[in-house]
């Protein structure tokens, strides 16, 4: 035979070998799952599809009847309601106590509450006098004002503040000026009786502020701040 023909049988019968193998192989695979439909008589697993032919339903729902309740469905709601109104009722509950002791546990204690208010005797301090106390960790400036003062404080043309307030709007008493001593620029404590207006001047940057404590002058932006304050008597103050 010459070596063409020779060529051409050997790739035509590579090309069938897969499918003259192909029989035994699928009947082993058969034969394995025919093996596996089997039930081990040792499983306890009960197949709902054993015994079923191949046009059987697969569909095998399992019967609930036993967890049924054998009360009527009123009761039966009833029940219902009950635990669900009770776990409603103890988790409020839990939750306002929980919400309760949180509040209780970051409101301020007796001592910082303490402090929240300073009362000072004005009596002790004469005319043209400034005093300074501590509140709440922050200086207060009290100034006892002349009539020349408050009288300069009240002859500004407010229009040409920076700040634009009145004299009136920023005490309660005109001889008593009452002021948070921190410089509305970057916090520091301005020094009474200085600057070019008569009333505070703040060294670290050189803010001026006048005799009712608004700036006049430098990097400030604001008045200097007035706290919350009263006079329960002629001569008591209380601040806070
Ligand atoms: S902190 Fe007072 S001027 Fe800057």
């Amino acid at each position: 035979m010459p070596p063409l023909t020779s060529n051409a049988l050997r790739t035509c019968v590579r090309q069938q070998l897969p499918l003259l193998r192909s029989p035994p192989v699928i009947a082993v695979q058969q034969q394995r799952r025919g093996k596996s439909d089997e039930v081990s008589p040792t499983s306890s697993f009960d197949s709902p599809f054993r015994g079923l032919g191949a046009s059987s339903s697969t569909m095998k729902i399992p019967d609930f009847g036993h967890y049924k309740s054998n009360r009527s469905q009123d009761s039966n709601k009833v029940f219902s309601y009950f635990m669900a109104g009770t776990l409603g009722v103890l988790s409020a509950a839990g939750a306002k106590a929980t919400i309760q002791d949180f509040l209780v546990n970051m409101s301020a204690s007796a001592d910082i509450l303490a402090m929240a208010k300073v009362e000072v005797d004005l009596s002790a301090i004469p005319e043209g006098k400034n005093v300074i106390i501590k509140w709440r960790g922050k200086p207060v400036f009290i100034r006892h004002r002349t009539p020349d003062e408050i009288e300069e404080a009240n002859s500004v043309n407010v229009q040409s503040l920076r700040d634009p307030q009145a004299d009136v709007d920023r005490v309660k008493r005109p001889e008593w000026l009452i002021m948070i001593g921190v410089c509305t620029h970057l916090g520091c404590v301005p020094i009474g009786e200085a600057g070019d207006y008569g009333g505070w001047f703040c060294p670290c940057h050189g803010s001026h502020y006048d005799i009712s404590g608004r700036v006049r002058r430098g990097p400030a932006p604001l008045n200097l701040e007035v706290p919350e304050y009263d006079f329960p008597a002629d001569d008591q103050l209380i601040i806070g």
